[in-house]
């Protein structure tokens, strides 16, 4: 594990926040994702998009990079990085192809999250090994065809039967859920207990009662797999169960404020994306006799867009060193993915209206990136949810 005790670390992490230097392990994990990224992501994620497949043999290459086990523990065949390196990796991924960035961040972040931060060893034993290697897919089920927002209100229920739980149940909107083989679910032993009623599973898809429901057709992230799973009396090993009894709806918080850090991440991927390719096409591309890129209605583009992205970075990387840190990192998480994901929408915009007609075609990744970038103010909180979340915290007594 990265230890921040030493003074050169922490000079380190000061480097990262500063965006001057990086500890070396997270330079490392940079540069190989950096790569990835150019050379694998970029020139196949339009592809993928059009087929609305999702990407098998990338995510395949991205367990023999060992990238699927970016926080689980070494003895069970993981990185052990913290969420400043899971943070780092995640926006070079998502640079690349944000289809491929959110399966890795559900991943590592919704799944592996909550197994180290609220599985018993004797569960981290049994998952592990197989999500860090890849074999398993991780996924996160909380939203329900009735209830997205109002996480509190879910109905898919649970009831103990012996040494059994029994879950009955739609869960919907679940990126990775068709691929998955491991799941974090969240039931209730009755919905009118509202939040001290919800429980924790992990579940797994070989088990009996377990099924793949509706494929979602998408705006964006068209490669990623979304879809409804169901639960027709579906039998879970009480050893199964996440954390204590009635603990579930702070762990799906908990892990919630992980997880924005990742959508956070993958909005400055975007927002990277729409400046790189809008410097490319400002450099190549000439109008009244000069490069577009030294005229001034576009150069302002630019220089807005790489201002704001690198709020956003500075933001996330905020939220991710706060929970290494083992700090409340709540607010500061809902506030970089509220500004991230605005910026990476603005960041878009701005790349298509200096592209002009040429960021409208299909062959253009702006077009995708435009796409891509809508669902990061919806998915793990919408931005009307994040602003609910940042004002509580700074109204204390809202009652
Ligand atoms: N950490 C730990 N505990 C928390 C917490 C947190 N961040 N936030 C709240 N809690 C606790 C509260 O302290 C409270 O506990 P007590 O009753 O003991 O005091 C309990 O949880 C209930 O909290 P609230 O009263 O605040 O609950 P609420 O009903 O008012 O709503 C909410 C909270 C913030 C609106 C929440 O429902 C929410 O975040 N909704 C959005 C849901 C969401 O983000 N869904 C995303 C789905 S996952 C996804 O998209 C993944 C994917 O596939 C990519």
């Amino acid at each position: 594990m990265l230890e921040a005790d030493t003074s050169s670390e922490i000079d380190d992490r000061l480097g990262a926040m500063l965006g001057t230097s990086l500890p070396p392990a997270h330079a490392k994990l940079q540069q190989i994702c950096r790569e990835f990224a150019d050379e694998v992501l970029i020139p196949s994620a339009d592809l993928h998009d059009r087929e609305e497949s999702y990407p098998a043999k990338i995510v395949e290459r991205l367990a023999n990079l060992g990238l699927m086990g970016i926080l689980a523990p070494k003895r069970y065949g993981g990185m052990e990085m913290d969420n400043l390196g899971l943070t780092i990796a995640l926006e070079e991924i998502n640079r690349g192809c944000a289809s491929t960035g959110v399966t890795l961040s559900v991943h590592n972040s919704l799944l592996s999250g909550p197994l180290l931060h609220f599985g018993t060893e004797e569960q981290q034993k049994n998952f592990f090994p197989r999500l860090a290697s890849g074999e398993a897919l991780g996924a996160y089920a909380i939203t329900e065809p009735n209830h997205g927002s109002d996480a509190v209100a879910i109905e898919t229920t649970c009831r103990r039967d012996g040494d059994d739980w029994i879950l009955n149940g739609t869960k919907a909107w679940i990126t990775n859920g068709s691929h998955a083989g491991i799941i974090i679910t969240f039931a209730t032993v009755d919905p009118a207990l509202r939040s001290k009623g919800i429980n924790a599973f992990v579940v797994e898809s070989s088990m009996p009662g377990f099924s793949v429901g509706k494929k979602e057709k998408k705006l964006g992230i068209r490669a990623s797999d979304t879809v409804q799973l169901v639960f027709e009396d579906l039998r879970v090993p009480a050893a199964n169960l996440l954390g204590e009894e009635g603990q579930g709806f702070k762990i799906a918080m908990h892990t919630l404020d992980g997880g924005r850090i990742g959508i956070a991440t993958q909005a400055v991927g975007i927002a990277q994306a729409c400046l790189d390719a809008t410097v490319k096409f400002a450099e190549r591309h000439e109008m009244f006799g000069r490069k577009l890129a030294d005229n001034q209605l576009a150069s302002n583009k630019i220089a807005n867009m790489a201002t704001r992205t690198e709020a956003a970075r500075l933001l996330t990387y905020r939220a991710a060193m706060l929970k290494d840190a083992g700090l409340p990192h709540s607010r500061e998480a809902s506030m970089a993915k509220l500004s991230a994901s605005e910026i990476a929408n603005d960041a878009a915009r701005m790349a298509l209206e200096v592209h002009g007609g040429a960021g409208l075609g299909r062959q253009n990744p702006v077009e995708r990136l435009f796409r891509d970038a809508k669902i990061t103010e919806i998915y793990e909180g919408t931005s009307q949810i994040q602003r609910l979340v940042i004002s509580r915290h700074v109204r204390p007594d809202r009652g």
